[in-house]
């Protein structure tokens, strides 16, 4: 069983039976994994200078010292604030500083200008974390099973919150350090690297062309379906009827994508949406971000270095316009998120994720070497999970019947259903016990600088 189900049905189970429990008994699980993902982002940050976590490169990239605060004030607004009678913050100008957009909880900084402010110090937000995770402990310690019950669905809401900020924190940093012609390194990751280039060699018949796997048209549920915790744009499950169609065994690998691109692939309108090709003339796109030829050949820019472009690996920092671009040119297309989904309901959540240290996407046979449980489907349909996030053709919009939670939780989600695209299956930087099945990740078609990648899929001939 992966890490992500282990936790669904522990939380499922003990969510259950949460009357029959004691409150200490279930405090301390509950403090056991808000502090597992608190540590986890402090060691993120362990090879970092303070010059380092100040540095904002773009208007969507934020500095580290700010994910250390803003994912805190999450604690502090939305728990400390409602549960904590008399509760007076220490700072109460961080409410201001370190709200992301959540109108609800009041006025904000602007986004771009986060990389102005040198004050609160690295160590001054370290010290803010700290303060809250001592305030936490305390309320959940003294807490009875009825405030357990209320604090209980926002505490895990936050825990997966610093998650997905933990995994912007490594691809923001990584923009960072790409503006520095010193590259500088995030972490080596050599050796697990050069490990798992001796898998590769090992199982060479796993190398190739990828297949496409067929699938019969079905009316199959979509969403999550109440076990375990999920974020509220999962639901409400629903029947979709998803016609026939056939899914890449695999990403496509960074020696494909050349092959695009010296096809002449950037500069040929005829596979690009128009404001793709609006956006690759204006921005001068001619590969994947990070990527520059050096006499002659493709290196790229990683958490580990700079680095020559390895052709097994799967294409990554592509946008969504890439991707359409890609599949156009390749005779095929990008998948419905319905198709995707219903594709991984056979596959084992496991994959290259962050717990990995990789922090970068993985061989195409070295990641399906590191799956740890096997089923048909498996044989067929390799690295759905971890190593790059995939680009899907659906619009995010909300399933039938979604509707945003009133108050500021219900701008987590349902404010951004416009303009941005579905992307399934998680990525190097995303955490095991983060992602699902079911999971929809969104961004603009034109952003690069997450782990984004490509699979493809088609119809029937
Ligand atoms: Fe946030």
């Amino acid at each position: 069983m992966s890490l992500a189900s282990a936790e669904a049905e522990t939380e499922t189970v003990a969510a259950e039976r949460s009357h029959l429990h004691s409150s200490p008994a279930r405090a301390e699980r509950l403090l056991a994994r808000f502090h597992q993902v608190r540590n986890f982002t402090d060691a993120l940050c362990a090879g970092l200078e303070p010059e380092d976590c100040v540095v904002q490169s773009m208007p969507d990239v934020s500095p580290t010292k700010w994910h250390l605060a803003h994912t805190t004030w999450f604690f502090e607004t939305f728990i400390l604030k409602k549960f904590v009678q008399g509760y007076r913050p220490e700072i109460p100008e961080y409410a201001y500083l370190f709200n992301s957009y959540y109108n609800a909880a009041g006025d904000m900084h602007r986004r771009d200008l986060r990389g102005l402010i040198s004050r609160p110090t690295v160590r001054e937000a370290q010290r803010y974390r700290a303060s809250i995770n001592s305030h936490i402990d305390t309320l959940l310690s003294n807490a009875d099973e009825n405030l357990l019950d209320e604090i209980e669905p926002i505490l895990v809401l936050g825990r997966h919150h610093e998650q997905q900020h933990q995994e912007l924190l490594i691809t923001d940093i990584k923009h960072v350090f790409a503006q520095n012609p010193l590259y500088p390194v995030f972490r080596s990751g050599r050796a697990r690297h050069s490990l798992r280039a001796e898998e590769r060699t090992a199982t060479p018949m796993r190398r190739g062309p990828y297949r496409f796997v067929d699938f019969e048209e079905a009316t199959v549920a979509i969403g999550h379906d109440g076990r375990g915790f999920a974020y509220d744009n999962e639901g409400p499950r629903h029947q979709a009827l998803v016609p026939a169609f056939s899914l890449a065994s695999r990403p496509i690998t960074n020696a494909e994508y050349i092959a695009f691109i010296e096809d002449n692939g950037y500069g040929r309108p005829e596979f690009w949406l128009s404001l793709g090709w609006m956006t690759v003339n204006e921005q001068r796109w001619q590969a994947p971000l990070y990527w520059t030829k050096h006499d002659g050949a493709w290196w790229h820019f990683t958490l580990s270095g700079f680095r020559p472009v390895d052709e097994s690996e799967p294409v990554t920092h592509v946008s969504y316009f890439e991707a359409d671009a890609y599949a156009n040119w390749a005779g095929a297309r990008l998948p419905t998120e319905f198709e995707w989904e219903r594709a991984a309901l056979d596959c084992p959540v496991d994959g290259n994720f962050v717990e990995d240290e990789l922090f970068h996407p993985a061989p195409t046979a070295v990641a399906s070497a590191v799956s740890t449980e096997k089923t048909a489907q498996d044989e067929d349909l390799r690295q759905m999970f971890g190593d790059v996030w995939e680009w899907t053709r659906s619009a995010y919009s909300p399933y039938p019947g979604y509707r945003a939670a009133p108050g500021a939780i219900g701008e987590y989600n349902g404010k951004f259903m416009c303009n941005q695209y579905v992307l399934r299956g998680g990525s190097c930087a995303t955490s095991r016990s983060h992602i699902r099945r079911t999971y929809r990740n969104f961004f603009q078609p034109e952003k690069r600088w997450q782990f984004t990648g490509i699979r493809l899929a088609r119809d029937p001939a």
